[in-house]
């Protein structure tokens, strides 16, 4: 199954939202990702080499939590490599996130796209890491199913009926598609960004999506090496569920 690329790196000039022109006060502005909502995702680089990240959203721009998210990166970065000294704002226009840069470059820059089986093995490894490191009973979030299905239609529990019972309970990323995985420049894993869904789930909500993303950003073929890297055979149960459930939520 392919589908279009619901996001993207930019390919032509984005305008700079005045209240990231005025966070990066002189700094160089790079705009880095464009968002499926229209969000925006810029590089801040001052003359040092200090480097922030800026997300910007529209004003009233739908299931998109800011606030939520620093929280979650405040309380994931005590354990695991994501975005430090988050930052939020907001005005008439839009909100943002500002976050120091974390070392690497996202699975899905052209030198990974080059190489899907290091990303994708890096990806895998990476949900591993996160899954064993972060406390699960000390976690105030919740991603699970109930949660993620609340305002949904009958129609849609119809569709996915009862929930494969719990593999495993983590805290899971909550977004663990290829682009939110940061490598380090051999290959390894480096971090993890786009925090705003973390929460406490089964593991197979998050690798469902994981293997998932790999097709979408790699093409047919990678989803294996995301199972092998993390560690664990693939489930199709419980793969079809959290996939099904991916859309519909
Ligand atoms: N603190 C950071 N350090 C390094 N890269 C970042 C950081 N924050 C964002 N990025 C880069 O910007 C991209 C978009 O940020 P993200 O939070 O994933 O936005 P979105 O919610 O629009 O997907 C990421 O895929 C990553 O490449
Ligand atoms: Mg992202």
């Amino acid at each position: 199954m392919s589908r279009p690329p619901l996001a993207s790196i930019p390919a032509g000039p984005v305008a700079v939202p005045g209240a990231v022109a005025e966070l990066a006060a002189g700094d160089t502005v790079t705009p880095v990702w464009r968002n499926q909502l229209g969000g925006l995702t810029f590089r801040l680089e001052d003359a040092n080499g200090g480097t922030r990240y800026v997300k910007w959203v529209a004003a009233g721009t739908p299931e998109i939590n800011l606030p939520g998210e620093a929280e979650r990166l405040k309380w994931a970065g005590r354990w695991a490599a994501v975005p430090r000294a988050p930052a939020w704002g907001s005005n008439a226009d839009g909100a943002w996130l500002v976050t120091a840069a974390l070392p690497g470059r996202s699975a899905v820059d052209p030198r990974w796209t080059a190489d899907p089986a290091t990303a994708a093995a890096a990806i895998g490894r990476g949900l591993r890491l996160l899954h064993d490191t972060l406390p699960v009973q000390e976690c105030p979030y919740d991603w699970g199913v109930e949660r993620r299905l609340r305002g949904r239609d009958e129609a849609a529990r119809q569709r996915l009926g009862e929930p494969p019972a719990v593999d495993r309970l983590v805290v899971c990323h909550g977004d663990a598609c290829a682009p939110n995985t940061l490598l380090h420049d051999d290959g390894t894993f480096a971090g993890h960004v786009d925090l705003g869904s973390l929460g406490v789930a089964d593991r197979w909500a998050d690798l469902a999506v994981a293997a998932w993303s790999t097709e979408w950003n790699y093409g047919p073929g990678y989803d294996g090496v995301v199972y092998d890297a993390y560690g664990v055979a693939p489930d199709p149960e419980r793969i079809a569920y959290y996939r099904l459930l991916w859309d519909l939520a």
